[in-house]
């Protein structure tokens, strides 16, 4: 796959290390507006430098292009790509409303081309194990899930306008907690959320109730003192607890020498041996998903799973705004 890379801002510079990593990848060129960041960043490995997305991809032959760019350029710059006739590959979030999500799918699907969205805390190994753990019925049948998000100093940047970033907390880093929330629980069916201030959001409580009869609670908030971030999952099943604690939080955090996966079975507690780190998750999503399209499969997180996030994102924020429970119906626009 010869593969070009655009934006290579905090997550760019992770997925530029993920490529050149990746067997089946060929890093072919990279663009971004800062030109002298991307002639930095790519000296070593000689890849043309574009700070123009479109004259990259009409003067080079690209297979698939890495989107690693602010939220409200995840819908024009795919569409472009896929015109182009490349497989894309997006960050969370596949784009900011399910509309935008659709639009990108159905451009996909007349060009013959794939679209992967790195969720990458899908490939974090204690989510992964957990999810086998449920998935086996270790855990009996899971009534109740949690996940909580509790960052120590807010992101500034482009997130601080939501005119690029669609939203606050939620959309940003709060899709982790959404699209893990699924994988765990399954698809959910109504939605209620309350935030201080829906859209531009620094604080949000948002339930769920699973399509499954269970119940699930995200909680997140930007307040508290620098150096905190705390990230944990939860779920509560019959027969046991699984535990994790935060996938992010053991680099950007003081959240460190904690067991990251604990869990109660047959009344014992123990600690699970599959640790990770942030970093090696999002280069293992990305490896797994270029390598997908490369042998031609559908890559293992795609469209259904980006919209399926933005879906329930979306819904989140109609609930802050009018009070109301919000019934997922899934439908395509
Ligand atoms: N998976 C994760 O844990 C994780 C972590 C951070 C960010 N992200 C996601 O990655 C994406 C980027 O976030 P970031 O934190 O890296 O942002 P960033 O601001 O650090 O980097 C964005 C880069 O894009 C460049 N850029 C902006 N407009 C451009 C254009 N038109 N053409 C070319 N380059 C352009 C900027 O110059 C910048 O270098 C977002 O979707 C974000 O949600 C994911």
């Amino acid at each position: 796959m010869k593969v070009a890379l655009c934006g290579l801002g905090e997550i760019g510079h992770v997925h530029l290390d993920a490529i050149r990593d990746c067997a089946a990848a060929e890093l072919v060129a990279v663009s971004d507006l800062d030109e002298h960041l991307a002639e930095r960043a790519v000296a070593e490995d000689r890849a043309p430098v574009y700070d123009d997305i479109d004259q990259m991809l009409s003067e080079q032959e690209i297979d698939l292009l890495d989107i690693c760019l602010p939220h409200n350029l995840h819908l024009p710059v795919a569409l472009d790509a896929i015109g182009a006739g490349c497989h894309v590959l997006l960050e969370k979030p596949m784009a900011i409303d399910p509309a935008s999500c659709d639009r990108i799918t159905a451009a996909a699907r007349s060009k013959g081309v794939r679209v992967a969205v790195s969720h990458n805390q899908a490939f974090f190994r204690p989510h992964v194990r957990l999810h086998e753990m449920i998935e086996a019925g270790e855990l009996g049948e899971v009534h109740s899930l949690y996940a909580r998000l509790w960052i120590g100093g807010k992101y500034r940047g482009w997130r601080e306008d939501p005119d690029q970033s669609g939203g606050g907390l939620l959309i940003d880093a709060g899709v982790h907690r959404i699209y893990t929330m699924l994988m765990l629980g399954g698809p959910v069916s109504t939605v209620s959320a309350v935030m201080d201030s829906p859209r531009f959001e620094d604080s949000f409580v948002v339930t769920l109730g699973f399509a499954s009869g269970g119940t699930g609670v995200i909680q997140g908030a930007y307040h508290g003192p620098e150096g905190v971030f705390d990230d944990r999952i939860e779920v509560f099943g019959s027969k046991g607890v699984g535990q994790v604690t935060g996938c992010e939080a053991f680099f950007e955090g003081d959240l460190r020498d904690v067991p990251q996966l604990r869990y109660r079975l047959d009344g014992e507690w123990r600690d699970d041996p599959a640790t990770d780190t942030w970093d090696a998750s999002v280069a293992r999503s990305v490896d797994s998903l270029i390598t997908a399209i490369a042998a031609g499969d559908d890559p293992p997180v795609g469209p259904a799973e980006g919209r399926a996030a933005v879906e329930l994102i979306q819904a989140a924020y109609r609930s802050a705004e009018t009070g109301a429970v919000v019934t997922l119906t899934g439908e395509r626009s």
